[in-house]
């Protein structure tokens, strides 16, 4: 074995050579840690790395948490222990004792609805008051006195929610998508994956709608899809701040005239296109299309995408129109929110939640809308088919950003572009809109301003593209029609 390693790094120029480091020995897979520009005038670094406090925030499901178990998860860069309190709710304290700062994640809860910390025995309920000092017995002064820090939580369809902010509350309705409160027989499901990297980039990604046809061109739900998730456009979406807390681009509306640009007359668009610049076209084969007609096909037949029950039979679509929906979009403080109201049978939204500076839980809410109580042949059903739902839609798709999400500098200067101006709406989110940020006159304020402030943009040419996005393709945006075009147009020329 040794001989193979002094060969090899014989083979490498020098020894120790240079390909097993080639790209560091950072653990968060060789990317380099996190960084924020320094610029203050870049929008970028006005983010906070570690994520707006003032929230509520997805921590687990309630069934994690037993009655004689403490379990300790890190939220936005703090350890919280959850354990379950007298009232059978799970209940959050700092995991960090305040008499001399033991891990009370390490203690027991020995009597029901209270934690024992491992060191000398303080004994907190929920709220982190100390009710008993075991090692100072019955007569202790610190009873009554001692506090930990207390996380205020609600369980809403089985999945515990903290407010991670320093400040009173808010109403968790502010916080949490409405059908999990308004529709009685909705089923929520949990799953989670942990990214190594920033929630920001994770944000960012999340509803990038440009990255579907190429990340994501080979996961499962793709390779059934023609357009790859969405159609190409160098033009973008139309974005703006809906309700003071959601970017949205209006993505359950339908095809945007942006994304019709390379539409021919008929609203085809080509499969494959020519780049004269490589002479050559993308996708590079066509063997997809041997079948992708089969499930277009009865995509098209299927009335589908509607929410279940008897009492409610709509087409497709019908009813979907969100219009100015605060939950379709990127809404603070970091959810991929998938709209509201509407016949829509599933939601899945999905919070990037900031463990430390260089890790993300990502938590998908999944959620199945019923109009009456399901069936128990439908709830066997659905339970039995969710393994392979959740790993297709959540974990197959998803996964496949990791690596373009993990190693992008954040520090760097940009080249943004007109498909760019959705994250652009979502940095102005995240730092003019979050709470904490500004009072509501402020944000009434800003609301009337409108628009999008790309002078806070990066570089100048970063601008300039924006500014000739907006100004070239203004007219044939406001028709409607971005171009129409015979599919000729976008083929390789017979001559080259
Ligand atoms: S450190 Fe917790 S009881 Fe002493
Ligand atoms: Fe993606």
């Amino acid at each position: 074995m040794s001989i193979l390693m002094d060969i090899k790094r014989l083979w490498a120029g020098y020894p120790g050579g240079y390909k097993s480091t080639v790209q560091g020995s950072h653990p968060a897979g060789k990317a380099l840690p996190f960084q924020q520009p320094t610029d203050p005038n870049d929008i970028r670094s006005k983010i906070p790395a570690l994520g707006h406090r003032e929230y509520w925030y997805p921590a687990l499901p309630d069934k994690d948490i037993s009655w004689n178990k403490p379990q300790v998860l890190r939220l936005l860069g703090l350890d919280l222990v959850f354990f379950r309190g007298k009232d059978g709710q799970v209940k959050a304290l700092l995991d960090t004792c305040p008499h001399r700062g033991a891990f009370l994640s390490l203690g027991d809860c020995f009597y029901k609805g209270f934690i024992t910390c491992p060191y000398h025995g303080a004994t907190f309920d929920g709220n982190g008051e100390c009710v008993a000092f075991l090692t100072e017995g019955p007569d202790s002064k610190a009873v009554g006195e001692m506090k930990a820090w207390a996380f205020p939580t609600v369980t809403v369809k089985g999945i515990v929610f903290a407010w991670m902010g320093e400040g009173a509350p808010v109403d968790p309705r502010e916080d949490i998508p409405p059908e999990m409160f308004d529709e009685p027989h909705t089923v929520v499901r949990w799953s989670c994956q942990v990214f190594p990297c920033n929630w920001i980039l994770v944000l960012e990604n999340t509803n990038d709608a440009h990255n579907c046809f190429f990340v994501h061109r080979n996961c499962v739900e793709v390779l059934r899809n023609k357009l790859g998730g969405r159609p190409r456009t160098p033009l973008g979406y139309r974005t703006k701040v809906v309700g003071g807390v959601t970017a949205n681009y209006n993505a359950g509306g339908g095809i945007a005239p942006t994304e019709r640009y390379y539409f021919d007359e008929n609203g085809n668009i080509p499969y494959q296109m020519y780049y004269p610049g490589v002479d050559g076209v993308w996708p590079l084969h066509k063997y997809r299309l041997a079948w992708t007609w089969f499930f277009e096909r009865r995509r098209a037949g299927r009335q589908g995408n509607q929410r279940w029950g008897a009492a409610l039979r709509t087409t497709r679509g019908q009813g979907n129109a969100r219009g100015d929906d605060d939950w379709q979009g990127t809404r603070l403080p970091s959810i991929s929110a998938k709209g509201t109201g509407g016949q829509t049978m599933f939601r899945s939204h999905r919070w990037a939640v900031p463990i430390e500076r260089d890790m993300t839980r990502i938590v998908y809410v999944n959620i199945e809308r019923y109009l009456e109580p399901p069936s128990f042949f439908t709830r066997l059903h659905r339970g039995m088919s969710w393994p392979i739902r959740n790993w297709s839609h959540n974990f197959n798709f998803r996964w496949a950003d990791v690596d373009a999400e993990r190693t992008c500098r954040y520090d760097v200067p940009e080249y943004l572009t007109p498909t760019d101006s959705t994250v652009v709406v979502i940095r102005k989110v995240l730092t003019e809109y979050a709470r904490g940020v500004h009072t509501s006159e402020e944000l009434a304020a800003l609301e009337a301003q409108g628009g999008i402030r790309e002078e806070e943009l990066v570089t100048e040419r970063a601008l300039e593209a924006l500014q000739a996005a907006q100004s070239t393709y203004k007219e044939d945006i406001k028709e409607g029609i971005a171009r129409t075009r015979t599919q000729a147009d976008w083929g390789k020329p017979a001559s080259s």
